[in-house]
């Protein structure tokens, strides 16, 4: 280990690390999809020093005190893993606004410890990286989660079956395309998490499962039809869709655009739609910005497709 860190110090690398959709409307906690807009970008030196050195270029005001930032904390934890031996100045430039839904917080812890562990030669398994990662979504939003932070890291539609221990599986998908209408209001995921119940009801639990289960088995046969009618969630949505303007009509004119399904991403404000082709997605996009325009609440739109690869090297 020693040899790998000597080789490595000194050298950098640049990352891009994408937003990505939690939940997918039905799977709180267990379900989540990457996108290819937008995108985080990361540069990680490693240095000699055990510390780690956060610039900030982007006008987020975000801390760079390492153990109040949410790359900071997994990359202190990398550091402790590999005896104090080494540390790492990260420069992140963000693009994914915190507080958005889509995934701000996962794209920073993920990027950081997947750039760090390539100047490493890759000595950590995946799963450590999750592990590393979700201690960023900790100090985040209170509780580890991996629903972002895995399709962050390995792209694509991921099920987290379980985090302890991990328990994580890609889940094939057909070509979709997703629309997004960002609202620039904040929701800090803590909060949208607090305002849930904490009991359900036996006959709730029974429609999610299914919806849960008949999604995943949508995505894997490539059946549309099954993947629009089991974007329904009866346990989350219903709570938090208060916190978000105009989100039953967005809805509404969404899916009489053409749109598969869709919902809350992550914990909100921002809500996606699943199409099944590039037209539908922007008659979708087209429908979410009729409805926002008349909130007179500012707004940004995405018309983007699944990441595949997650966490990519781009320099
Ligand atoms: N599953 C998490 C939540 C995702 O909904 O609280 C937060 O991005």
């Amino acid at each position: 280990m020693l040899d790998v860190i000597e080789k490595a110090k000194g050298r950098s690398v640049t990352i891009q690390s994408p937003g990505t959709v939690a939940n997918l409307v039905c799977g709180f906690d267990i379900l989540g999809l990457a996108l290819n807009d937008p995108c985080d970008v990361m540069t990680v030196k490693l240095i000699d020093r055990p510390e780690v050195i956060i610039h900030n270029v982007d006008d987020y005001n975000l801390p760079t005190d390492p153990q109040k930032n949410v790359a900071g904390v997994p990359l202190l934890d990398m550091i402790e893993r590999l005896g104090n031996q080494v540390g790492f100045d990260v420069t992140i430039e963000k693009r994914i606004k915190p507080g958005s839904g889509l995934g701000s917080s996962a794209a920073s812890a993920a990027g950081g410890v997947v750039a760090a562990n390539h100047l490493l030669g890759n000595i950590f398994s995946q799963n450590d990286l999750v592990q590393m990662a979700m201690l960023g979504e900790r100090l985040a939003s209170g509780v580890k989660h991996a629903d972002n932070i895995a399709p962050c890291i390995t792209g694509g539609v991921t099920l987290i079956r379980s985090i302890l221990p991990l328990d994580i599986t890609g889940i094939s998908s057909p070509p979709l395309y997703v629309t997004i209408v960002h609202p620039q209001i904040e929701v800090r995921t803590e909060d949208a998490r607090q305002i849930l119940r904490k009991q359900i009801l036996l006959k709730d639990a029974i429609k999610q499962w299914g919806n849960i289960a008949g999604l995943v088995a949508g995505l894997m046969k490539g059946d549309y039809e099954l993947i629009g009618r089991s974007l329904e969630d009866v346990l989350i949505e219903p709570v938090r869709s208060i916190l978000i303007p105009a989100f039953a009509e967005v809805k509404a004119k969404s899916l009489e655009a053409g749109a598969l399904g869709g919902g809350i991403s992550g914990s909100g404000p921002s809500i996606f739609m699943l199409s099944k082709d590039e037209v539908t997605a922007l008659a979708v996009e087209s429908a979410m910005k009729e409805v926002y325009t008349q909130t007179g609440i500012a707004y940004y739109t995405y018309v983007t497709t699944i990441n595949k690869e997650g966490v990519k090297i781009i320099g």
